[in-house]
């Protein structure tokens, strides 16, 4: 390949393409991505991309300009197949947030594997590897039969949750469900601290209710790590269970921010101190508010389009202490104006 790698992006997170753009000294390449009067999706893209490695960055979640979830997959789709019919070499899907993940098995007769329909979309549209992050079943990778590389938001939100000093025994790491045991347990190794486990059920779609906990929470700071924020209801819930088991206060941490709803309101309402999360997805259009913190993940994406490029290991970025001490100690700085 001759030509130097390309990063286009649809509408879903235009602020974080530029930002990884600026990290990695590119430009994001010029596109027309919006619709037809009857609301088709209506791509072009408007740079030649013969020969080149390419990246498209969209998130598959709501965009700040107004479109639903659905508008991003069907705008990343149409990119794709264009960049493929104008000879890009390869192409490279960045998908900062997987939506359409929940339904990654049949949990019941008759539901759809969502998440398998739009990996079998991206595949035979023309990716040829996906790069996202915090995936929400691990699994999912399988769905695929092109390279996926899952990266961990876990550095940048365990630097910036030690650099307020919430680590070692001052704190618990909490689980808001078994599910999330496993993220739990490395933020916990990384933060120094001991571990506790909610356990949850969930009565119908969206409803959650804490039923046990598991480990000592008493007289900590606890700090709640999921991989994102809906409904918010998983959160609100815990965090209540928790304090009405004597922690001081509550902490929360999350990789994606879909604030689906009335989720902020519930989270405000809450008995949470501060809700961190990352810019996976953008956050209310940038509006502030002083309980939620957004943090940047693009020095990620960067690093990893970066080693993709120069075909260095992607996995190494996350691999053993030195590693991922390296991130966590570097800059973690809340995005303005958030
Ligand atoms: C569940 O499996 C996930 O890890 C999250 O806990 C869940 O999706 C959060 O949803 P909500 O904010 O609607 O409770």
């Amino acid at each position: 390949m001759t030509h130097p790698p390309l990063l286009f992006c649809g509408n879903s997170n235009p602020q974080l393409a530029e930002e990884i753009a600026k990290r990695l000294r590119l430009h994001v390449g010029k596109a027309l991505v919006s619709e037809f009067k009857n609301e088709e999706t209506r791509v072009e893209i408007r740079e030649n991309v013969r020969g080149a490695e390419v990246f498209v960055l969209q998130s598959i979640c709501k965009t700040p300009n107004g479109k639903g979830v659905n508008d991003s997959v069907m705008e990343l789709l149409l990119m794709i197949d264009a960049l493929r019919r104008a000879s890009a070499a390869r192409i490279t899907a960045v998908i900062p947030y997987y939506g359409y993940a929940k339904q990654d098995k049949k949990t019941k007769g008759r539901e759809p594997i969502s998440a398998k329909v739009v990996s079998n979309l991206l595949k035979v549209t023309g990716a040829r590897r996906i790069v996202t992050m915090d995936l929400h079943a691990a699994q999912i990778q399988g769905f695929f039969d092109i390279p996926v590389d899952n990266l961990m938001a876990m550095p940048v939100l365990c630097g910036h949750l030690k650099k307020e000093g919430l680590c070692d025994d001052k704190i618990v790491v909490v689980s808001p469900d078994a599910g999330g045991v496993h993220r739990a347990e490395l933020f916990a190794k990384w933060l120094n601290s001991s571990l506790a486990i909610a356990f949850k059920r969930r009565p119908e779609p969206d409803v959650s209710e804490v039923t046990d906990i598991v480990g000592d929470v008493n007289g900590k700071v606890a700090v709640i790590v999921d991989d994102m924020i809906s409904t918010g209801g998983t959160l609100a819930k815990a965090a209540e269970a928790i304090k009405a088991r004597g922690a001081t206060r509550v902490y929360t941490v999350a990789s994606h921010g879909i604030f689906a709803g009335e989720a902020v309101e519930v989270l405000e309402a809450s008995e949470i101190e501060k809700v961190l999360f990352t810019n996976t997805i953008p956050f209310r259009n940038g509006q502030t508010h002083p309980k939620f913190v957004q943090l940047s993940i693009a020095q990620t994406f960067a690093d990893a389009i970066n080693r993709i490029t120069t075909n260095r290991s992607v996995s190494e970025l996350f691999a053993g202490d030195d590693a991922i001490n390296t991130m966590l100690t570097a800059p973690t700085e809340p995005l303005a104006p958030v």
